[in-house]
């Protein structure tokens, strides 16, 4: 059965959430599931802007035929070939073979790439600032490469101030009827997923999401229409104003973040101490990750957030603890800069990890390493204990 929205006269969500998904990607988890979005304007000519996943095919083909209601479909538009979003393009065809399919020169190449189907007959090309007008409607296409991948475009939609913003603005979760913003606690439930989204799946691209933002300042925006996650129609600004802080490696929060490896809880035990050390001097909101249970995609996004990131790491095979190298290499991946960081380290015979992590970090661009750093030997012992009250003293000042 169809399950649809209307957003606004001839505007209609028929796009579709998974919640049985584990692993977006099949390597982000996603507890709270994910929406595929997909846009349909009933205008004198109909226009679907992208379609969803295959996981969700059935309802998103019923939403189209329910709100079509026998009518064609005249355009589908393109604005990002990851299968999460293009996986239905062959079933539109299919079912409508005289829709014209609206992308630019790389979008008509991947297309070509992941399909079979005759596309030369259908595609119309667009280029940066090219229209379409469907009646009431006139759509203007924006390029954003990189904000996933090299083709992504954007589409605005000058009638209704619209901006069908591709990846950019999403967020993992699936919508629970709620599909806008202003219906939700966003900031409350919804922003975690939404900073772990961008910076694991966007946050290596920050320039290129900041071109698109300059882009966007340009326009008169009424909404924001992602391919995930909830519709922004009220407070537009104060999710851009997060995409400004991510996109440039900003942090977020002044506030530290503590990710160790630990074998038998001797790291892990220096790693508690500094955060008592650091509440007792006033610091607030501190967070502790176990990088052997954390998934990397949350400690990559607690980075973004955070402006101090503690590194505390046994040493192992001669090297840093594995979980903890994991996610230091996928930070190094995701183009983390400009954060003060403080490496722990501890080895039985030869402490390796603190000079391997340091070496991983000054990969990384404008990144600060504040010393002391400390170094343990199996255990921390009372007489190191000066050296944490040392380093939480140089972290709270620097926080304040
Ligand atoms: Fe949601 Fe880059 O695809």
């Amino acid at each position: 059965m169809y399950c649809t929205q209307k957003i606004k006269e001839d505007v209609f969500y028929v796009g579709a959430s998974d919640r049985r998904l584990a692993l977006f990607e099949n390597i982000y988890p996603i507890p709270r599931g994910v929406s595929y979005n997909s846009y349909l304007i009933m205008d004198e000519k109909t226009i679907l802007l992208d379609t969803c996943d295959k996981s969700v095919g059935t309802q998103f083909l019923e939403n189209i035929d329910y709100v079509l209601q026998g009518r064609a479909l005249d355009y589908l538009v393109v604005n990002h070939m990851e299968p999460d979003h293009c996986a239905l393009m062959p079933e539109i065809v299919l079912r409508h073979p005289n829709v014209k399919i609206i992308g630019n020169a790389k979008t008509f190449a991947m297309i070509k790439q992941f399909f079979n189907f005759e596309i030369e007959e259908r595609a119309i090309i667009v280029k940066e600032g090219d229209t379409l007008s469907t009646g009431r409607h006139t759509f203007h296409f924006v390029m954003a490469p990189m904000v996933h991948w090299p083709e992504v475009m954007v589409t605005y939609d000058s009638t209704d101030k619209y901006l069908y913003a591709a990846d950019a603005f999403g967020t993992f979760g699936a919508l629970d009827g709620n599909i806008f913003a202003d219906e939700v606690n966003f900031e409350r439930d919804w922003l975690d997923d939404a900073r772990r989204y961008y910076t694991n799946i966007v946050g290596k691209y920050g320039p290129s999401v900041q071109t698109l933002l300059k882009k966007a300042s340009t326009l008169e925006i009424d909404a924001i229409c992602p391919l995930h996650g909830p519709i922004w129609r009220q407070s537009c600004g104060w999710f851009i104003e997060k995409y400004q802080r991510w996109s440039t490696y900003t942090p977020e929060d002044k506030a530290v973040a503590i990710v160790y490896g630990s074998i038998y809880g001797n790291t892990e035990n220096a790693a508690n101490i500094l955060a008592n050390k650091l509440a007792e001097k006033g610091v607030k909101g501190i967070r502790v990750y176990d990088a052997s249970t954390t998934h990397t995609s949350v400690i990559v996004s607690e980075a973004f957030r955070c402006s101090h990131l503690v590194f505390a790491s046994s040493t192992y095979n001669a090297g840093i603890f594995p979980p903890v190298e994991t996610a230091l290499l996928d930070l190094k991946a995701h183009n983390m800069q400009k954060r003060k960081v403080v490496l722990l380290q501890n080895g039985s015979w030869v402490a390796t990890s603190g000079a391997q992590m340091q070496k991983l970090i000054e990969e990384m661009k404008d990144m600060t390493i504040l010393s002391p750093q400390l170094s343990i030997k199996s255990a921390l012992k009372e007489e190191q204990l000066s050296e944490l009250e040392e380093i939480s003293s140089l972290i709270a000042s620097d926080l304040s």
